[in-house]
């Protein structure tokens, strides 16, 4: 299923669901073996944040930005996205915005932090993106961009392709060889953020989290893959004969072992401007 992941409609069918960015977080947390998360990492790798002016490029559900309010209320905090969440308005502290991906919203301001997590694969044009947030940075600013390896969820994929394959499933979709993601994931990002952001003017590191996942409650894991964009045939296909047989699959595959076991991967790329 070859989806545009970078139209507005498609994002706003993906994103505009209430719950689905906090279910799919929440999912992960309860489910995985590590003692930080992602978002815990990131706050332990930034400075102190006091005085502040920090801003959320797909800041989603506003929830990233909330959790850090609460470790540092002392700061400015702007989100922007090109999908509207009522979650986002409820935030009394910050400053949201929606745009429509392409023309640049203009802040009076620059930032002393700019975060941009698991966004960067549905950005089209990458050059235009990053010149906008290297204009919208301090000097010495912090940029923090997060994405996953192409290859998270290797038995998931596994799965799916040998569901695929039995279903005969490439007859009637078309199926890209790697999850969307894989427009900026680990295997590629440092590359790309090297071209945009130039070594005399910028530092970047990069760090990689692996994490293992184990779930027992089958149910919430089919909730999980089936709104992984990938994974979701039902809006691809009318035939209901065969989405029967596709859900009926995974569920079979899924209760062959007592608790699932899988990993994913992320990155986190942390650039410092000089
Ligand atoms: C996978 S969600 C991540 C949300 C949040 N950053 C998080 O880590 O939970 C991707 C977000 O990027 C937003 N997005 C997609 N294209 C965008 C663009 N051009 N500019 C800003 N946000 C965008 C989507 O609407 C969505 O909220």
């Amino acid at each position: 299923m070859i989806k545009d992941f970078q139209k507005i409609e498609f994002l706003k069918s993906l994103y505009s669901d209430k719950d689905l960015i906090s279910f799919r977080g929440n999912f992960l947390k309860n489910n995985s073996n590590r003692k930080f998360s992602l978002r815990s990492f990131i706050i332990k790798l930034l400075p102190m944040l006091k005085d502040k002016k920090i801003l959320d490029i797909g800041c989603g559900d506003g929830s990233f930005l909330n959790k850090l309010h609460t470790v540092y209320p002392q700061n400015k905090y702007f989100g922007l996205d090109v999908v509207d969440n009522a979650k986002c308005h409820k935030l009394k502290f910050l400053d949201y915005k929606i745009y429509d991906g392409k023309s640049r919203v203009y802040y009076t301001e620059k930032f002393d932090v700019i975060f941009c997590m698991h966004t960067v694969y549905h950005i089209e044009d990458l050059f235009t993106f990053f010149t906008t947030m290297k204009d919208y940075l301090k000097p010495h600013g912090i940029i923090i961009i997060t994405t996953k390896s192409k290859l998270t969820f290797p038995k998931i994929e596994s799965i799916f392709l040998k569901i695929v394959g039995k279903l005969d499933l490439k007859k009637y979709l078309k199926i890209s060889k790697h999850r969307e993601e894989s427009k900026f994931c680990l295997e590629n990002g440092l590359n790309r953020l090297k071209k945009h952001f130039a070594r005399r003017s910028f530092s970047i590191n990069e760090y990689v989290l692996e994490t293992q996942v184990f779930v027992n409650d089958k149910k919430d894991l089919l909730k999980y893959v089936f709104s992984t964009n990938r994974y979701n045939i039902l809006k691809d296909t009318l035939n209901k004969k065969i989405v029967e047989k596709y859900t009926k699959l995974w569920f079979e595959e899924i209760d062959k072992d007592q608790i699932f076991i899988d990993k994913y991967t992320e990155a986190v790329y942390l650039i410092k401007k000089l």
